[in-house]
This record gives structure tokens, sequence and C-alpha cells, in this order.
């Protein structure tokens, strides 16, 4: 490959399935309409792929009222959200994020599909029957989110008996540095063992020996500038996906008080909370997460019961996920929680996601 006019070397493009991004970047699914339309057509447009995120999409939507059918409303809230981002970009690679704790996953996952999704990343959970409620477009392509290559193992050899499928990628969220939900328990938080650095070489070795490296695997977590994307590429990742990096974007689809947090924010602002998923979350220490760790009082009235399991519908334990969220990503810095991973804080300014990828692809800052 010829080097660039800064003399970097071109990104590579990632191949997945049927689909070709000339820009070798997912942009991460970011729940509750953080990561909606707006930001995944703009990503698509720079020819990485766009993602949807499916959680709770409906909340900041005409569709949802209260008291009124919260799962019907998400999926209307996906088909608008799936039409505009393709209106908005008709030949940009447009996927969706569907969580498997989610109770409307499935519907989710069938939704997607039938309203052109060309891929399906999905985790927060084994997405064990994903190619079931798939099946009606085998275009789609099917990416289970990891975070060991023993999931990787069990899930790969669980589709081709089940489904004769082989995953088209794997991306391996890191937990020690990702956003949001965690795929480690407390406990194993921070092991080095769990990190990019040791799973990553470990999946692409799995997928050149027994898939003839037919699977690629993508890294999420901690991929902030192209340092990153090439120390990643060096791992053998073919691709990384990326979420912090999009949030203070003007194209990103939360308040502009939820992206401000991400600018004021300094090192040592990023703290782990509880989720009533059952896993730990990452997040930014603000009003919120000082009243929880003080044991004060946060949102704890279930209302749109969203999760397949959850410590506070069904045992009065943590605060309401969807509710905390919804709040953040409505401008409510006092009682909203704010997902973040731990590079966010590296935030100063709002920027245009073109900006942010003429600056991936060239290795140079952009200025403005
Ligand atoms: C605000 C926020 C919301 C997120 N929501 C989801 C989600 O709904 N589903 C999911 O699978 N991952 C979610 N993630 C994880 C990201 O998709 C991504 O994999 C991870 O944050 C990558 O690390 P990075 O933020 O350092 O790039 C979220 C992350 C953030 C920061």
């Amino acid at each position: 490959m010829e080097p660039t006019t800064t003399g970097v070397n071109p990104l590579p493009p990632l191949q997945i399935g049927d689909y070709t991004m000339q820009v070798p970047i997912i942009q991460g699914g970011m729940g509750i309409r953080v990561s909606a339309n707006g930001l995944a057509s703009a990503v698509a447009n720079e020819g990485g792929a766009g993602i949807i995120a499916t959680v709770a999409l409906s909340l900041a939507s005409r569709y949802y009222q209260k008291g009124k059918d919260y799962f019907r409303a998400n999926i209307k809230a996906l088909i608008e959200e799936l039409q505009l981002s393709r209106e908005k970009s008709p030949k940009g690679i447009i996927g969706t994020n569907c969580m498997v704790a989610i109770k409307d996953y499935e519907a989710m996952v069938r939704t997607s599909v039938e309203h052109g999704a060309q891929m399906i990343i999905s985790g927060a959970g084994l997405p064990l029957r994903l190619p079931e409620f798939a099946q009606s477009n085998p275009r789609t392509a099917l990416i289970p989110i990891v975070s060991s290559l023993r999931a990787a193992k069990l899930l790969a050899k669980r589709w081709i008996k089940l489904y004769k499928r082989v995953p088209d990628a794997f991306v391996f969220e890191d937990p020690n540095v990702a956003g949001g939900h965690l795929g480690v328990n407390r406990k194993q938080l921070f092991e080095a063992q769990h990190g990019s650095d040791n799973v990553v070489p470990e999946l692409a070795e799995w997928s050149r020996k027994e898939y003839a490296d037919e699977i690629p695997i993508v890294t999420a977590g901690g991929v902030w500038d192209r340092k990153d994307i090439d120390h990643a590429l060096s791992l053998g990742a073919k691709g990384v996906q990326m979420a912090s990096r999009f949030l203070c974007t003007f194209e990103c689809d939360a308040h502009p008080n939820f992206k401000q947090a991400f600018i004021d924010a300094k090192e040592g602002d990023v703290v782990i909370v509880d989720s009533p998923a059952g896993l730990p979350g990452r997040a930014i220490n603000t009003p919120f997460t000082r009243t929880l760790f003080r044991g004060g009082e946060v949102a704890n009235q279930c209302f749109a019961t969203c999760l397949e399991y959850c410590l506070c519908r069904e045992q009065g334990e943590a605060f309401c996920v969807a509710a905390a969220l919804h709040k953040a990503q409505q401008g409510d810095m006092t009682n909203g929680l704010v997902f973040t991973g731990t590079n966010a804080v590296r935030h100063t300014k709002m920027m245009h996601v073109s900006e942010i990828f003429a600056e991936l692809c060239s290795g140079q800052p952009v200025s403005s």
C-alpha cells in the first residue's frame, strides 16, 4: 500500500460477510439513543459502519408514552431510525446493536433484519439464538461481542451445530477500558489477562487456524487515535469498534449537556457502578453516582421492564438503569447516569465525525 501524503500507510478496508468498510472502523452502539440515526449515518458516510443501538430506543421518541406499550414503541422507533439512517446515508453500511439481556431482544433483531440492517452486533450476554432470529435475511452479517476466546469458541461451535452458520466476525470488548456494561465481574475487572493485548492475539490465531482467517476479529475498548488503531491491527485485529471517541460529535444523538459532561470530565472522574443487569458498568462520576455511592435515593421505579433479569425490578436493589441513562441522554446531568469508556475524559471540544475520520485516516490531528 502506498503511504498517504502524510507518510502514514492507508488503513486497510474491513470485509465482514458481504460488506466492505473502506475504513476499518465500526462505531460502537450506545444505548438509549446516544447512537441513533444521526451518529450512525455520519459514520457510515465516512466509510465506517454506523450502528444504531436498539435498547430503549423509544424513550426519547414520539412513539413512547408513559403507561403505553413500551415494546411496541421500540419497534416503531427502530424502524424509523433505520429509515432515517438510510435516507442520510444511501450507500453507507448501517447496522444495529442488540443486547441479549433486554426483554425485546428477539423483536429488535427481527425488526433490524426486516428493515435493512446490514449487520447486527450483539452482546451483553451470549447471542446463542441470533441466527434463528435473523434468518429472514441471510445477508445480514451477525457479529457477537465476546470477552474471551472461550466464549467465542463456544458460540461458534453452537452456531455451526444448530444453524450451520459461522459468525461473520467477532467484536472483542476489553472490559478494562470499554464503556457501558462490561463483560466480566467486578473481581476480574482490570486483570491484564482479560485485556485486548492478551485476548486479541489468541482470537486472531484461533480464527486463522480453525477458520482459515475467515472470522475477522474486531477489537473494542480504549481505541482513540491512529496509534491505537495501528496497535490493534498489529495484535491481529482486522478492525476496531470505537464508541467513546464519537461522544463529543455534533452528530451524536444525545443532548448537548450530555456531551459537555465529557469535555468537563477530568482524569480520575471515571467510576464503576453495579448495574441492575448484574454487570459492572463504567460511568462518569456525576451527582447521580455520588448519590448512589453514599446510599442516597436515586430513581428506582421500574417503568419499562426493559431487562430480562433486573435487580431493581425483582429485588428493589440498585436503580432503574433505563431511567437513569435516559435522563442523561435528555441532558439531566443531576439525575442521569453517563456511561463512558476510560478514554472519554480526553475530549476537549466538539468535533464533526468527518474530522475524526480525517484524523484517524491521515494520522494527523485536524485543526479547527
Ligand atoms: C455511552 C455508552 C453507551 C453504550 N451502550 C452500549 C449498548 O447499548 N450496547 C453495547 O453492546 N455496548 C454499549 N456500549 C459499549 C460500546 O459499544 C463500545 O463497545 C465500547 O464503549 C468501546 O470502548 P470505547 O468507548 O473505549 O471506544 C456503550 C458505550 C458507551 C460509552
